[in-house]
């Protein structure tokens, strides 16, 4: 019987991680360097982690299928990633982060990890900056910032529309600089096969070279994975294919525990399903609930002639609209938690109220916004998700409300781990997406 013990320190929650960092052992520098670590997948996990190691001093191998670490799914995070600072004085702290973590992710994610991320959520900005991740600034040079589903403050960072990409980039240019000073091997275009056990210990990885074809073997003093979700059990998900999850499905065969597998992140704006032979869905990101308003015809035969093409959502009068979210729930109105918006749109379109060719939409609706603040400034705040949806959908989202329908997009079950991030199997960690602690279900914390 493997007995679960998640190590987390003792004392107060407020105080648990600087306790820790005072009294857990170090390695000493020299030691460092006879170290060496694999760290498998080179998204916002995989990369952070593989040159923070190597600017400590371990010696890291760094794999990745992809063609180039840049194409991890952690592109697919557009609207923001959000820290503590408090900048705005709208009565933010460390405290409400981890709350608002909490409950989005309904009380299941473990509170000592989830405090550490609210807590360390500051710095991570800072080391962003520090990387040159172009944060979108206000008028004065400071860094601005936004609201997310389920937060009454504004504590999102955002890079436009692509902040998971700007974050990657800062990532990837950390990683490269370790790869030039030698400190990280890296090794693209493998895909992990099989974690190496010896004596019950994780002591290195099996990969395929998927160029030719050659299956090779790495040893290490431990292996992080840092390889994902599983999103794509789901027959569609905002996931790539090829984010396919073998590697914690090899490591769960090992005999590595699972956490809660079938929490999943439902997102609540993505483009609908448009056809029979698409192989994914796409986020629209949830930031555009800043500005955008939900909303569904107020009578079933309104939606009923919008489904037929008879009716245009811009013929709808402004009584005729329900804006289902501020009506139920008006203290967070359209930024409510990403499940709640998600159930709510699903039960609108199962009561006949949905929208477009298959009923199962609801319109994201711009032109409030536009009218308050004008189309430059809609445009600077959100341009490339306009772009994409058009490109997409083949209308014009200034002019016609997006439509939008939830998708799985996160999930938050994975590989079980302590405190420290290893999972069941001694020496072998599991980090980002892979794990299945640190989430709140609406991905609150400080992950994009
Ligand atoms: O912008 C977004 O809605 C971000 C989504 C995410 O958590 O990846």
């Amino acid at each position: 019987m493997t007995e679960l013990n998640s190590k987390i320190p003792k004392g107060q929650l407020a105080e648990k991680w600087t306790n820790y960092k005072a009294h857990t052992n170090l390695v000493n520098p020299a030691n460092k360097r006879r170290l060496d670590v694999i760290v498998v997948g080179t998204g916002l996990a995989g990369a952070s982690a593989a040159a923070s190691l190597a600017e400590l001093g371990f010696k890291v191998k760094n794999f990745c299928y992809q063609d180039s670490p840049r194409r991890a799914h952690s592109i697919a995070a557009q609207g923001g990633i959000n820290a503590a600072k408090n900048y705005q004085n709208d009565g933010d702290s460390v405290y409400r982060l981890f709350y608002d973590t909490i409950k989005g992710g309904d009380y299941r994610a473990r509170e000592a990890n989830v405090y550490r991320l609210a807590e360390v959520s500051n710095a991570i900005i800072d080391q962003c900056v520090a990387q040159g991740v172009p944060f979108a600034r206000e008028y004065g040079g400071l860094l601005d910032n936004r609201s997310f589903g389920g937060a009454q403050v504004s504590r999102t960072f955002y890079a436009r529309g692509q902040t998971g990409q700007q974050l990657l980039l800062g990532a990837y240019s950390a990683l490269s600089r370790q790869v030039k000073k030698g400190n990280v091997e890296l090794y693209t275009r493998h895909e992990m096969l099989d974690v190496v056990l010896v004596e019950g210990r994780a002591r290195g990885i099996i990969v395929r070279d998927m160029v030719t074809g050659a299956i090779e073997r790495y040893a290490a003093h431990a292996v992080v994975l840092a390889t994902g979700g599983y999103g794509n059990v789901f027959f569609l998900s905002t996931n790539a294919m090829g984010s396919n999850a073998t590697a914690i499905w090899k490591a769960f065969k090992r005999g590595a525990f699972f956490g809660n597998p079938s929490f999943t992140q439902i997102h609540p704006t993505c483009i609908p399903v448009h056809g029979d032979f698409q192989s994914k869905l796409t986020l629209m990101s949830e930031s555009l609930r800043n500005d955008g308003r939900i909303w569904v015809p107020k009578n079933k035969e309104d939606a009923e002639k919008i489904r037929q093409g008879k009716l245009q959502p811009t013929q709808i009068k402004e009584e005729d609209r329900d804006y289902y979210l501020e009506r139920r729930y008006p203290a967070f109105g359209n930024l409510v938690p990403r499940d709640v918006a998600s159930r709510a749109a699903k039960e609108r379109c199962d009561a006949g109220y949905g929208v477009g060719d298959t009923g199962l939409a609801v319109y994201l609706d711009f032109s409030d916004a536009i009218n308050r603040l004008g189309k430059n400034v809609i445009e600077a705040r959100y341009g490339n998700l306009f772009q994409m949806y058009e490109k997409i959908v083949d209308e014009n989202p200034y002019e016609t409300p997006m439509m939008i329908y939830p998708a799985v997009h996160y999930t938050m079950g994975g590989l079980w781990v302590d405190y420290e991030l290893m999972t069941t199997i001694p020496g072998l960690y599991a980090i980002g997406e892979a794990n299945f602690s640190d989430h709140g279900a609406n991905r609150l914390g400080a992950s994009a």
